[in-house]
């Protein structure tokens, strides 16, 4: 047998080429075993959402599908394609290379709930994976894949917001990328008060293991990582690295073999998952990369993009580009969020220009207590892990600058919201806007 994956060397070139690889296999199977046994085989493979929680996707489904059967209820299927999350690029590459694996992922996921219609939410100013998966649509009505014409390809703001899930259905539905207060399985999609139309919301990469999973069975996908985390993931690691890039690898690699071996990190000094979880133990980089495992180091997964900080970085400043970034993208539905956010990013940019002082760092440390009070979303949580860790890990390095000693200017990084990362050159170039 193949070793698993999902994400093909070079861009997949039409159904025709998709169905020859085996392609189209697991929505067939999904549809002679009916909604039931499709859950259970996605429960037993184990598979765990790569949006950046983890979430079990056989629970997922199989409670969104319960939800969904009081009446008057509608279920709807959004896959979140906006991919907003400093570091990443993954599903932009699956969306590239294989379109027709994500919209086949959708459509499984569409026959379980029996779903009239379908979404893919993505960032409008992703032209190259928009089209891609329009033409893989068209074919797929064309190959009369079940569902393929009730499918809605949705594009949506430039907002990291966008990707948050109770956000997601807000744009679905025409408004703006503010989290709504529920989560999608109790409102979901177009819900009123007599009809909750529970909603399953899974990410791309979620999407596309869930159709390899139904063609080639929960062994096939357990062959490869660990009991906790079955599976490959698609890795996306930039920053302070020879060799930027997306690497599907089997979980439970370590970010030993990850980041220095694959990557040629050169002795790393600190590294971000995201803004959703706390700076990364450079001195462990021997703990294997799962859900589990990183997280019981005190790190964490999220959605496999891994942001790489030499030994010349300024940790006060990467905390402040943070800062900046999190605090414009709060949308302020939420006080102590949007309050607590531009404080911290303001304080920060006085310890970066030598102008804070020791108070400040003990105001930001409060701050990160209190930033996530009555939150709508986990923005605040992961703001508060990032910048209360850095704080925490580099304290040297926050005590220098409250004494009035300026951040390096040639160090300066950008917030590594990645605009383009080259398949074949492994160029990155980032988002330009300024926070
Ligand atoms: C601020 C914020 C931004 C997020 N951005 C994304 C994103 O760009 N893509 C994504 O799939 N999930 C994102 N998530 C996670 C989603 O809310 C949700 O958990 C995920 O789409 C569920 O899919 P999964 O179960 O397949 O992981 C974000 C969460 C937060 C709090
Ligand atoms: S927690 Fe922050 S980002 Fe989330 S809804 Fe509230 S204000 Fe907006």
């Amino acid at each position: 047998m193949a070793q698993y994956a999902i994400l093909p060397d070079q861009p997949v070139a039409d159904m025709d080429a998709y169905v020859a690889a085996g392609g189209g296999r697991g929505l067939e199977r999904a549809v002679e075993l009916g909604p039931e046994a499709t859950v259970e085989r996605i429960k037993a493979a184990g598979l765990r959402g790569r949006g950046g929680a983890g979430f079990p996707t056989g629970l997922k489904w199989g409670s969104v599908r319960d939800a969904a059967s009081e009446p008057g209820s509608t279920p709807y299927v959004a896959c979140n394609a906006a991919e907003g999350e400093p570091g990443t690029y993954k599903d932009r590459r699956l969306m590239a290379n294989n379109p027709f694996a994500l919209v086949e992922g959708v459509l499984i996921a569409a026959s379980v709930l029996e779903a009239p219609e379908s979404f893919i939410a993505v960032k409008y100013h992703y032209t190259h994976e928009i089209g891609r998966l329009v033409t893989a649509q068209e074919q797929a009505i064309k190959a009369d894949w079940p569902g393929a014409d009730r499918l809605q390809i949705v594009p949506g703001p430039d907002d990291y917001l966008f990707g948050e899930e109770k956000a997601l259905l807000e744009v679905i539905e025409g408004k703006l990328a503010m989290p709504r207060l529920l989560p999608p399985f109790q409102v979901g999609l177009f819900a009123t008060m007599a009809a909750p139309n529970p909603t399953v919301a899974n990410n791309v990469e979620t999407f596309c293991h869930a159709a390899a999973i139904m063609a080639e069975g929960p062994e096939a996908f357990r062959s490869v990582g660990t009991e906790d985390s079955p599976g490959t993931m698609i890795f996306t690691i930039v920053g302070d690295v020879e060799r930027p890039g997306t690497y599907e690898m089997p979980l439970g690699i370590t970010l030993r073999e990850l980041l220095v071996d694959i990557a040629g990190a050169q002795d790393p000094k600190a590294i971000l998952s995201g803004t959703s979880n706390p700076v990364g133990p450079a001195g462990h980089l021997d703990v294997p990369c799962c859900f589990k495992a990183l997280s019981d180091a005190g790190f964490g997964l999220g959605s496999g993009g891994f942001i790489v900080y030499g030994q010349q970085r300024d940790m006060v400043q990467i905390a402040e580009r943070m800062a900046a970034f999190l605090a414009a993208e709060s949308c302020g539905q939420c006080t102590a969020c949007k309050l607590g956010n531009a404080d911290m990013a303001e304080r920060l940019g006085l310890l970066v220009r030598g102008e804070g002082t020791p108070e400040d760092v003990e105001e930001i440390k409060k701050r990160t207590e209190h930033v996530s009070d009555a939150a709508r979303c986990f923005l605040p949580t992961g703001s508060a892990f990032t910048i209360r860790s850095i704080i925490d890990v580099f304290p040297e390095e926050f005590a220098e600058r409250a004494q009035g000693v300026p951040s390096p200017p040639e160090v300066a990084v950008p917030v590594p919201k990645i605009n383009s990362l080259d398949e074949t050159t492994g160029e990155v170039v980032y988002a330009q806007k300024e926070y």
